[in-house]
């Protein structure tokens, strides 16, 4: 798939694996110079070394604000300029109930899943204020509506979409769009530790009857990456496999 990036520079949080490296893949088939940016500085290395030319890697603890600013300023240090931004990086826990939560649990996944894409927008937005650009970031369907045992999950994915509507209209005037992804049940490293007993159970959830394939979350990012998605900000794209609508 090409989506026409030639001359843009793209940086994904978590580019390393599944759905952040599916779209790290995409832009650069489409032109785009990528920054990977992941806690694993090794997988990060590895791909852009079998990506070659055009793609870079930095290590980014993105519930770290300073390690966030640093990422963008190598982007900026290395390729000159910040088009696109896929605040990407995220993980889940095991199930428990809020009352068997622990708070650690609950700081750990907010502060990656949440305060990560906030302090990700706080150093993004103004490496595109010259330029203009596109942020993606990935929300998911828990985004939309809750299920029991994963409360700090989906309250920091409803968090992600208030704060993509909300970075949205104070980027208007900056020609930044922002926009989420609400991806229903992906095939992914992040899936398969949490739930590899129920991979049948969960792929039935979905009416079009299956997991979806990383790529195919990563060509919805792109769309909206893409000049053809220029009237699209401040939406939450759910790409679920009809899992919403029931
Ligand atoms: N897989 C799914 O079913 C699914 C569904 C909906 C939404 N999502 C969301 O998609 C995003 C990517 O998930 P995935 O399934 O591709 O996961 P994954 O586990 O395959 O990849 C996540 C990547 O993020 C990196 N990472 C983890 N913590 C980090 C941190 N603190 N700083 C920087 N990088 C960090 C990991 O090293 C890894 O490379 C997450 O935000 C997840 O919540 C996934």
């Amino acid at each position: 798939m090409n989506f026409e990036l030639n001359g843009k520079v793209a940086l994904v949080t978590g580019g390393a694996s599944g759905i952040g490296e599916a779209c790290i893949r995409v832009f650069h088939a489409s032109g785009a110079k990528v920054v990977i940016a992941d806690l694993s500085a090794e997988a990060g290395a590895k791909l852009a070394a079998e990506l070659g030319e055009g793609a870079a890697s930095v290590q980014v603890d993105v519930a770290d604000a300073a390690s966030c600013q640093g990422m963008v300023d190598f982007a900026l240090q290395q390729f000159g300029r910040l088009d696109i931004a896929v605040n990407n990086a995220g993980i889940s826990t095991e199930l428990a109930p809020i009352t068997e939560t622990s708070v650690e649990d609950w700081r750990k996944v907010v502060g990656i899943n949440l305060d990560g894409v906030f302090y990700c927008l706080k150093a993004e937005i103004p490496a595109m204020e010259k330029t203009g650009g596109s942020i993606v970031n990935i929300a998911s369907i828990m985004g939309a509506i809750a299920r029991d045992g994963a409360a700090p999950y989906i309250s920091s994915k409803h968090g992600v979409v208030g704060l993509t509507k909300t970075a949205a209209l104070e980027c208007v005037s900056k020609n930044i769009r922002v926009n989420a992804i609400g991806p229903g049940y992906v095939e992914t490293p992040l899936l398969k530790k949490a739930t590899l007993e129920h991979l049948d159970q969960i792929a039935s959830l979905h009416p079009i009857g299956r997991l979806a394939q990383p790529a195919e979350i990563a060509a919805a990012v792109a769309f909206l990456a893409s000049s053809a998605a220029s009237f699209i900000t401040g939406a939450y794209y759910p790409v679920d496999g009809g899992y919403l609508a029931r």
